[in-house]
């Protein structure tokens, strides 16, 4: 059993977490098969009105009595939507990706004042000694590899970095996980903890379309890029972040055309909407990261993280430990 500092802080058993993808990718059914196997499911709040926000609150209650988070993409969230995922009172609060100007500290405390925990995600140094000066009761140090918005920093040397800026706040690792060795090698580099998601799209419970996670399945680990085109046909700046995706016949059009893509970005995005629809993983943004190369298979959420925690172990108890001779 790994134990840390992080299950005693989120009241779980094992200190891994789901990372907070909006509701397209994770869902109340992958958040509660997340928490029922003793790690945590985060979702996120920041595409859903009040209303959803409640209900989708609920959905997590009906299957699980195990903690869970909502996720806020604090540079998009709304007031009414932060207030009502508080109203929620979720175990956790998980934040990330705040503009320069917004305030921190106030955030933490609200969730703090209404009993919830709170992580915070950071891609470099700064942004994580931010968090913890703000007040926030985990870091969440994420690496490039990661699928998704991600910075620019490789997770190895990040993570202890982040572990040094922050100390004592304790650090969860992101970006680039998806088995047991990267499990122990995240809590060698000083985190003690994992977040993911990559290894969570690929699961039984995740519900985005097949094709998506047949890519995942077919991915090398070498067919990614970090790229600002999603952002672009998505006609947004994303604070501190461009995306990792899967290098396809979209991104491919577009690269080093970003000029162009911004002229046609009606075109652009109704030719995405389209490919969406009818699961063309060639003809939209596709979000996954390196580590897809580690994925061949597509379990139950409980069985990656058993899988995690009994790999984990053994390479810490065996695979390592027989390499040290006196
Ligand atoms: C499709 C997708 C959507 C994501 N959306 C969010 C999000 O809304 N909020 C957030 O904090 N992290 C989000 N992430 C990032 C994850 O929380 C996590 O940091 C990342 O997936 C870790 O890297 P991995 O994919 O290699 O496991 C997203 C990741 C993916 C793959």
């Amino acid at each position: 059993m790994i134990h840390t500092r992080i299950c005693e802080i989120l009241g779980i058993e094992h200190p891994i977490a789901l990372g907070g993808m909006p509701s397209k990718f994770n869902s109340p059914v992958l958040v509660a098969a997340v928490c029922n196997a003793g790690a945590i499911g985060m979702i996120g709040s920041t595409h859903l009105d009040a209303d959803a926000i409640h209900a989708c609150a609920k959905s997590i209650r009906k299957l699980t009595n195990a903690p869970f988070a909502f996720n806020s993409l604090m540079f998009l969230s709304d007031e009414a939507g932060f207030a009502a995922s508080l109203e929620t009172k979720p175990a956790v609060i998980s934040l990330s990706w705040p503009r320069k100007d917004q305030d921190v500290a106030d955030w933490i405390k609200r969730a703090h004042d209404v009993g919830c925990k709170v992580t915070y995600m950071a891609g470099d140094v700064a942004e994580a000694i931010r968090g913890a000066e703000a007040g926030a009761d985990i870091i969440v140090a994420q690496g490039t590899e990661g699928g998704g918005h991600v910075g620019w920093m490789g997770t190895v040397a990040l993570i202890p970095l982040i572990v040094d800026a922050v100390t004592p706040t304790p650090v969860m690792a992101a970006g680039g996980i998806a088995d047991g060795r990267g499990f122990a090698a995240a809590l060698a580099l000083g985190a003690e903890g994992i977040l993911l998601g990559t290894r969570f799209l690929a699961s039984k419970e995740c519900g985005i379309d097949a094709n998506y996670k047949q890519a995942i399945l077919d991915s090398d680990g070498h067919d990614t890029v970090l790229t600002e085109i999603p952002d672009i046909a998505a006609s947004q700046v994303w604070p501190g972040a461009m995306s990792r995706v899967k290098r396809n016949r979209f991104v491919e059009r577009w690269s080093g055309r970003e000029w162009l893509l911004r002229q046609n970005l009606p075109e652009a995005v109704a030719s995405v909407r389209a490919a969406r629809k009818t699961g063309d993983t060639d003809e939209a943004p596709l979000f996954y990261g390196q580590d897809a190369g580690l994925i061949k298979d597509l379990p139950p959420a409980a069985s990656i993280i058993e899988r995690l925690v009994a790999d984990a172990e053994n390479q810490i108890t065996t695979s390592l430990a027989q390499m040290i001779h006196s």
